[in-house]
């Protein structure tokens, strides 16, 4: 059955919601540059620069898809809510944030793009949203090879599956929270898009990293309330304030 299509007039609101979430997200890209103090080689330091400029690339695309929508007032920023779900432990252990960032946060952020290009017919969104999901794909492909590089003991795997638990509780905690809302704001057609998004993407997500950690794709509140304090324990020992040359 064909998917029903959000069309930009009609679903003004709904796109200016979307777009500014985008915005959002592309900022939270620009705080790679606390990660330059973590890259581990050169290489890998030129990857997260030029992955800068392809965030603030794709915060101006977004920018002028909000400014198409002809609303007067300036994309809103997100809840101090959602941000906190939201945001990512960038700049954080190398590992933590290849993993985190790319290969769960920016897959997250590819799959709703992809979804996006398949709801709506104008051309111009669709052709912006294609040319942004290239260089996603390229950052979370960086992300899964410095995963695959740190993921080589089962123990690591099993801290780096809690941690992911924690991602998919967050967001469906943020998804429960704002269902209500979204459907009363924008419709029922738009919240059960949303809610097939979710459903369907959830599930996708936890078997692409469960096969990225080569582990069994099974949910522990034990796993992910251990995993959540040795990250928490952790934190102290791997502050900001370290030199990058010493990785070189
Ligand atoms: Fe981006
Ligand atoms: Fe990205």
């Amino acid at each position: 059955m064909a998917r029903v299509k959000l069309d930009l007039t009609r679903d003004r609101e709904l796109f200016a919601f979307i777009f500014a979430r985008f915005i959002d997200g592309e900022f939270t890209g620009l705080k790679e540059g606390y990660a330059l103090n973590r890259a581990p080689t050169l290489e890998a330091a030129d990857f997260l620069a030029r992955q800068i400029r392809d965030e603030i690339r794709h915060a101006r695309m977004y920018r002028r898809l909000y400014e198409k929508l002809g609303l007067k007032n300036r994309a809103p920023r997100s809840s101090p809510l959602m941000s906190a779900i939201l945001t990512p432990v960038t700049g954080r252990l190398w590992a933590e944030h290849c993993f985190l960032d790319k290969a769960i946060g920016e897959r997250w952020v590819l799959y709703l793009m992809e979804w996006l290009s398949d709801s709506v017919a104008d051309r111009l969104v669709v052709n912006n949203l294609k040319a942004i999901a290239k260089d996603e794909q390229t950052h979370i492909a960086f992300g899964e090879a410095e995963t695959r590089c740190y993921a080589t003991s089962p123990w690591r795997r099993y801290y780096l599956w809690g941690l992911f638990l924690r991602v998919d509780v967050a967001l469906t905690i943020l998804f429960r929270l704002t269902h209500r809302f979204f459907k009363k704001r924008y419709g029922s057609a738009a919240a059960k898009l949303l809610d097939d998004f979710f459903i369907v993407t959830r599930g996708q997500v936890a078997e692409d990293i469960a096969d990225l950690l080569q582990v069994k794709n099974r949910r522990s509140w034990l796993q992910l309330v251990v995993c959540q304090l040795v990250f928490i324990v952790r934190y102290p020992f791997v502050g900001w304030w370290r030199n990058p040359r010493q990785n070189f």
